[in-house]
């Protein structure tokens, strides 16, 4: 029998068969992450400047009976395949929005490092969002899914847009930010993750212990300056990161594994978010290679990548 015959005439699924929609997400860093004071909802007010790089997880969504996840890939052990997913809630609340039932096979393939500051959970949820959307022909616009988005977590509205944007409130409400150029980055992974609540409870007590008073947050005009200029060395002196403190606090080897980055040549040092991931900015592709094989040789370092920014937000294969 010839494959030609194999072939359905047209594209009209056939009842029974399984449809899928891969869809690629991006990692994010915060070139810079302010935090003001602690809200009465439990959250912090921020000003970030979120930044998309070529670090990806894909999700795979597949006509399916029930809702099942599955997962493989970077740090897949560590990756829960229930209800504490968000891709699986991701799932449950688009399903619902929608009035169907969510009837979906899941399947996440890891390149972003599990709790560790660069948002991997919540691109899987955003990707979840985008992928069954598109099996499901939901049809929601992007502002309704942003509005999913936000409620499933503060950086899930970001990974919908990527590039490099301006987030303020909890991180969710997102603005577009003028930036030209590509970026080098190196990114060290830490042999283990830490939790996001950990670290903004950390940074609450430190500041208690200091009698500090949060300010309200802002972005400082440099960073904009730079990312409208396209210029990493301004860009690599502006980065700024609040929870640094806490996170270093929390694993001092961090220290360590900042200052291999630094001693290595990188034009900018910070911490990903809430860590423990480090990223390094690198003048061009020759020095990302130099700083890379050094952070290769620290012990307070797991793995490697090296990736550019910005990346485009979560869309179909
Ligand atoms: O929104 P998301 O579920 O990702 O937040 C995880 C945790 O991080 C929150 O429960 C909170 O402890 C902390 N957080 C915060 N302020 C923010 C964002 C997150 O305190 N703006």
């Amino acid at each position: 029998m010839t494959a030609a015959a194999l072939t359905p005439d047209d594209d009209t699924p056939r009842p029974g068969a399984t449809e899928s929609v891969t869809v690629r997400v991006p990692a994010k860093v915060n070139l810079a992450l302010s935090v003001g004071p602690l809200r009465s909802d439990g959250y912090h007010d921020l000003a970030t400047v979120f930044h998309a790089v070529g670090l990806f997880d894909e999700v795979t969504a597949s006509t399916a009976d029930g809702l099942a996840l599955t997962c493989e890939g970077e740090g897949q052990v560590d990756v829960p395949l229930d209800d504490t997913n968000l891709a699986w809630r991701a799932a449950e609340l688009l399903a619902r929005t929608a009035g169907r039932s969510p009837a979906v096979r899941l399947h996440l393939t890891k390149g972003i490092p599990v709790a560790g500051g660069m948002a991997g959970g919540s691109a899987d949820a955003a990707g979840a969002l985008v992928a069954c959307d598109a099996l499901w022909g939901t049809g929601l616009s992007r502002d309704d899914l942003h509005a999913l988005a936000a409620q499933l977590g503060s950086d899930v509205p970001f990974a919908l847009y990527g590039g490099t944007a301006m987030g303020t409130g909890r991180g969710e409400q997102i603005t577009p930010v003028l930036a030209r150029g590509e970026f080098h980055w190196v990114f060290a992974f830490a042999h283990e993750g830490l939790s996001t609540p950990a670290v903004f409870r950390e940074l609450d007590r430190l500041r208690e212990e200091a009698g500090e008073q949060a300010a309200a947050p802002g972005v400082d005009e440099e960073l904009l300056r730079a990312l409208r200029a396209g210029d990493s060395t301004l860009l690599g002196a502006a980065l700024r990161n609040d929870l640094t403190r806490p996170a270093t606090s929390l694993r001092p080897d961090l220290r360590a594994t900042l200052q291999a980055g630094q001693d290595a040549g990188a034009i900018g040092t910070l911490l990903s978010g809430s860590g423990p991931t480090c990223a390094f900015l690198a003048a061009d592709a020759a020095a990302a290679a130099r700083v890379a094989a050094a952070l290769e040789a620290a012990p307070s370092v797991r793995a490697v990548r090296r990736a550019l920014g910005p990346a485009a937000g979560a869309h179909v294969l």
